[in-house]
């Protein structure tokens, strides 16, 4: 597969083979002939995933991703079973627009701060790498909404331990996941010891929250966890270490996923002038330059959500979504991109990539859209048409679809409107000389990062 060989490009490989080749391709594993990789790109056939009669039997958790259990065992990697139903129905509530409301206060605090922060390191230095100080406000923000814990990595200092941690787990299992493909247990089992040390350092914040909570210490505090044992429909299998593992799971589900979004959302409006000028005047008309910012205004701000919507449709963060598995034999015809009609078999155990970083980029699925115009960001699209110019409501699916749909969804959303709407209302934001915002893998971020001078606006 492209992708495996080119690892901190592997969504632009895969998107190149799809727009020679077709929306679906087949990949064998030279060291393992059995198992077979299918990557999808049709967004026909991602429907069909998503919410066709047959969802259930497209499953979660296959066996090559065992070693990303430690950080994604939780909702991501779940079967479609009655444990997933209990756990989806649990964690649900603590996502709702009620609860959402509830943490309004928290977002708008660690907003602040990043407002604080930034003007600060602009000051100084002239410039500021937005990208950077997004990846510490989603950090700070998903372990104080997920875990209960405040530790504003944003400010720097010793809890930037917690956001290396983070980093050396993710690095390491990946890494470990390769190696166990390629050159067996073995390899991989060496990494085990970095892993488990970073594991103990994020553990360290959960186990002093079940504490707090088992004192009875501030039982009223605004949090996932919290809402969650409140609720009283702790589901029995979840005890300590199945809590533990999906509390993890809502952390890698919200944190380079949100910083992803804003970033490429705030590289493009630097790079953008009258599309940074035209949101701007859109949220200065509905809640002028410096009023408390109110939810249900931004969310009807129509020019941010469009821009949102075609970054997310440029740069989805989760490039390959969150996987499914086959469970039984099944053929299926599309179109190639010779128009001729294909046949593939799928195969019980493949695993499969739902390639949304490619299919959001695969003319084909845009028929209203102008093929060489795929790689433009224009948001215009998504206030001229429902779809954005796509052939369904699923040639756009950055959160999936269907019953397993992101369920972080709305808290991105929120996150990216405040924060978009704060910097916008206060400073002009202009890209450092000679900067470019570049995609790098595998989370999506930019290897230049987003440079950018911030001039104030009054
Ligand atoms: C821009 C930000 C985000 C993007 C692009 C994104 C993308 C996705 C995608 C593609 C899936 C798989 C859906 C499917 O296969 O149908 C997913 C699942 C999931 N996401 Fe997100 N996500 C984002 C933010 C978040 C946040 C903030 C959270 C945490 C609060 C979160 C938590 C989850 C969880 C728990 C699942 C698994 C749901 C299940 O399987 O039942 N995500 N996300």
């Amino acid at each position: 597969m492209p992708g495996i060989f080119n690892v901190t490009r592997a969504a632009e490989a895969n998107l190149e083979v799809v727009r020679k080749h077709g929306p679906l391709l087949r990949f064998v594993n030279v060291f393992n002939p059995m198992r077979r990789t299918i990557l999808i790109a049709d967004s026909a056939l991602l429907k069909e995933i998503y919410v066709g009669k047959d969802w259930e039997k497209w499953e979660r958790g296959h066996e090559v991703l065992k070693r990303s259990q430690i950080f994604a065992g939780g909702l991501i990697l779940m079967h479609n079973d009655e444990r997933w139903r209990g756990a989806r129905e649990l964690f649900g509530r603590a996502l709702t627009n009620v609860a959402l409301r509830s943490y309004w206060p928290i977002i708008k605090g660690n907003i602040s701060t990043f407002m604080e922060v930034i003007s600060e390191h602009n000051k100084v230095h002239g410039e500021v790498d937005l990208q950077e100080y997004f990846t510490k406000f989603t950090f700070d923000t998903i372990v104080r909404l997920t875990f209960g814990e405040d530790i504003q990595t944003m400010r720097g200092g010793e809890n930037l331990k917690y956001i290396k941690a983070w980093d050396d787990l993710l690095g390491s299992a990946g890494i470990a996941t390769l190696l166990e493909m390629f050159a067996g247990q073995w390899a991989a089992s060496r990494l085990d010891k970095k892993i488990r040390a970073a594991e103990d350092v994020l553990h360290s914040l959960i186990r002093a929250n079940i504490e707090r909570r088992n004192k009875g210490i501030d039982l009223d505090r605004s949090s996932i966890f919290d809402i969650a044992y409140e609720s009283g429909k702790v589901p029995d299998f979840m005890d300590e270490p199945e809590m533990t593992k999906q509390l993890m799971t809502m952390l890698f589900g919200g944190h380079d996923t949100t910083a992803s979004m804003l970033g490429f959302l705030a590289g493009h409006l630097a790079e953008n002038q009258e599309w940074q000028d035209r949101i701007r005047m859109e949220i200065i008309d509905a809640m002028g330059t410096d009023a408390e910012l109110n939810l249900d205004k931004l969310e009807g701000l129509k020019c941010l959500n469009a821009a949102i919507k075609e970054t997310l449709r440029l740069y989805p963060a989760a490039v390959n979504g969150a996987h499914r598995m086959a469970t039984e034999d099944w053929d299926y015809t599309y179109t190639g991109t010779d128009g001729q009609t294909k046949l593939i078999r799928l195969k019980s155990n493949d695993f499969i990539l739902n390639a949304i970083f490619a299919s959001q980029r695969y003319a084909p699925n845009w028929s209203k859209r102008h093929p060489s115009a795929m790689d433009e960001w224009n948001p215009q699209w998504f206030l001229d048409d429902l779809n954005g110019g796509g052939n369904t409501a699923f040639s756009q699916a950055p959160f999936g679809g269907g019953a397993r749909k992101c369920l972080g969804e709305k808290l991105a959303y929120l996150e990216g409107r405040t924060i978009v709407s704060e910097l916008l209302r206060n400073y002009k934001i202009v890209p450092v000389k000679g900067w470019k915002l570049k995609t790098f893998q595998p989370s999506m971020l930019s290897t230049a990062g987003v440079r950018v001078h911030l001039v104030p606006l009054s």
